[in-house]
């Protein structure tokens, strides 16, 4: 589904991804993980074509990510971003609403409205649809990103932290969700820090360290010493009831 092979790119010079060779297959959903600044926003915007490797390819379904149109780019993937502070000013109903844009020759249809409306009523957001996206909270927001990516009916999702802004029940909500799409056959990949999140939802994982990956796989990856060396955090990881946990257990 999505293949990198051999993937370096830098800003300005300074090397940020480090030659990364990686599959991921239709339908997984697969965690995003490595401390702040190990390269995972950035990874997802390669994957995305929003950045071009210097070294390396990226394809999805075969063919290179950058001699995709926009357009068909945005039929076939979703890209939600990390935090979104401005936005214009729009209803929730119309923001959603831009996600049917690469479905659209020059005004939405009943269609569109209908995919749009049922979404919506899937996040639980209905209620709030003609509010101004400004007049929200940062996590209503978030979730307001997430309808418009599936409003986009994309065979790919990529999401970068999509729960930091979101409580409790909306963080175990919005990864529920997402382990459904996987199962239908859709395409996840979430950059996220909350590792027991992580273990809980996801069924790959790939952690990243300095533009590299570290560990690669299931949750069998996941050991003390290896996330020592990561994170520099002591840990024990903690086995109940066929659930793994990651528990921080000395303060630095
Ligand atoms: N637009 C940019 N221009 C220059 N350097 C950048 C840019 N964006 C990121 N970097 C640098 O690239 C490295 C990787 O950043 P990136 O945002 O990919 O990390 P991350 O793993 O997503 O981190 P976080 O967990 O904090 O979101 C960092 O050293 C960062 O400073
Ligand atoms: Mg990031």
């Amino acid at each position: 589904m999505i293949t990198l092979s051999g993937v370096q790119f830098a800003y300005n010079g300074f090397p940020v991804i480090k030659g990364i060779t990686h599959s991921f297959a239709k339908g997984s959903f697969t965690a995003l993980l490595g401390p702040n600044g190990s390269g995972k926003s950035t990874l997802l915007r390669l994957i995305n074509g929003i950045l071009t490797p210097q070294a390396g390819t990226v394809e999805v379904m075969g063919r290179s990510v950058g001699s995709i149109s926009a357009r068909e780019m945005a039929r076939e993937m979703a890209y939600v971003p990390q935090m979104q502070y401005n936005t214009f000013p729009a209803t929730v109903f119309d923001t959603v609403l831009l996600g049917r844009n690469p479905y659209i020759s020059w005004s939405p249809g009943k269609d569109d409205r209908r995919i749009t409306a049922e979404i919506l009523v899937r996040l639980g957001l209905d209620d709030i649809a003609l509010k101004d996206l400004n007049k929200l909270s940062g996590g209503q927001r978030q979730q307001v990103f997430i309808a418009r990516a599936l409003a986009q009916q994309p065979s790919v999702i990529l999401l970068d932290e999509p729960t930091a802004n979101l409580d409790l029940r909306h963080q175990h909500e919005i990864l529920l969700l997402l382990g459904e799409l996987a199962t239908g056959g859709i395409t996840v990949l979430v950059a996220i820090h909350d590792l027991n999140l992580a273990l809980k939802y996801c069924s790959e994982f790939i952690i990243l360290d300095d533009g590299q990956v570290r560990a690669e796989g299931g949750s069998d990856i996941f050991r003390e010493e290896l996330i020592e060396d990561i994170y520099g955090v002591r840990t024990k990881i903690i086995r109940h009831e066929g659930e793994m946990f990651i528990l921080p257990t000395e303060p630095l």
